[in-house]
């Protein structure tokens, strides 16, 4: 599995498994566990995904050493502030129990984003969380926030796939050498997006599927993705895109199928409030 730097000196493996929805009922621990098996070493959690608990577990178990599974979770919005995102961060270390969590993000842009950004700092420096970062920055909250932190982010991980590329938000990235994740690389699965004739022809060139060729459009271009995937074939064939490469003029032509539009729009009025009542992850 390629490896890209952040920031910070660590690295980072450009794709990962996510374990959004997927339940703490035995599910997770199975999903990490085959995903594991057939190479992933980069699993994306999160406090508001409940499962924690499983995906620590798992990774436990696996036999592989510890330093070369790279495990992400964050902090969910309703223990922003410092003091609160203190005690959540000890809360997804002792749930997910693999001594240190390699990256961890504030999920959302709302509420006391600086204050819970200082605690996550301060965690960093105690070596608790190697690298530290953002998700669903638009570059509006990017520049209304980042410009109040002491330190940059490693990552902002954000909606990304070739019908909406990041551009306006990747310049600013870029100057500061923050890295883009990848949430919905494959656009959820959209039949526009696997069924576009232009990737439908590159998948046949490279004798690949199309979510193939979109991840390995997306990593070439230096994003770090996170495909989500229930069927095993699949799971294992998000990671077998190493073996062959876009020509620049290819890589140019996925680049035209940008809209510029995605499905959520962070900036949407009383979102925070919206997400804050949909989950509660304790009293
Ligand atoms: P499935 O679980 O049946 O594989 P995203 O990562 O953008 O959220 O997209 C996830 C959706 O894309 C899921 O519906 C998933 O279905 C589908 N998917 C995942 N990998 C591939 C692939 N390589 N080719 C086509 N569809 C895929």
């Amino acid at each position: 599995m390629e490896r890209i730097k952040l920031n910070d000196g660590n690295t980072i493996p450009v794709v990962g498994f996510g374990v959004f929805l997927i339940p703490n009922d035995g599910s997770t621990y199975k999903a990490v566990s085959d995903a594991l098996k057939v190479g992933y070493r980069h699993i994306d959690t999160a406090a508001a995904y409940f499962n924690e608990e499983e995906v620590g577990k798992a990774v436990r178990d696996s036999g592989i050493p510890r330093e070369e599974i790279f495990i992400t979770s964050k902090l969910w919005i309703q223990d922003y502030g410092y003091e609160p995102a203190k005690k959540g961060i000890d809360a997804s270390l002792s749930k997910l129990d693999t001594g240190w969590i390699d990256l961890y993000l504030l999920h959302q842009p709302y509420f006391d984003v600086a204050g819970a950004w200082k605690a996550l700092e301060e965690a960093k420096k105690e070596g608790k969380l190697k690298s530290i970062g953002v998700s669903n920055m638009t570059p509006r909250l990017w520049n209304k926030y980042v410009s109040q932190f002491a330190t940059m982010p490693a990552v902002n991980q954000v909606e990304c796939n070739p019908f909406f590329q990041q551009r306006e938000l990747r310049k600013i990235l870029d100057a500061a050498d923050v890295k883009i994740e990848a949430y919905f690389p494959l656009g959820h699965g959209a039949k526009n997006l696997l069924d576009n004739p232009l990737i439908d022809s590159l998948a046949k060139k490279y004798n690949k599927n199309s979510g193939q060729i979109i991840l390995r459009f997306e990593v070439q271009d230096g994003l770090i993705v996170l495909p989500k995937s229930t069927n095993p074939a699949r799971i294992a064939g998000n990671i077998d895109i190493f073996d062959f490469e876009l020509t620049q003029d290819e890589m140019e032509r996925m680049r035209g199928l940008d809209t510029g539009k995605g499905t959520h729009d962070p900036e949407t009025p009383g979102m925070g409030e919206m997400l804050l009542e949909k989950f509660k992850i304790h009293d």
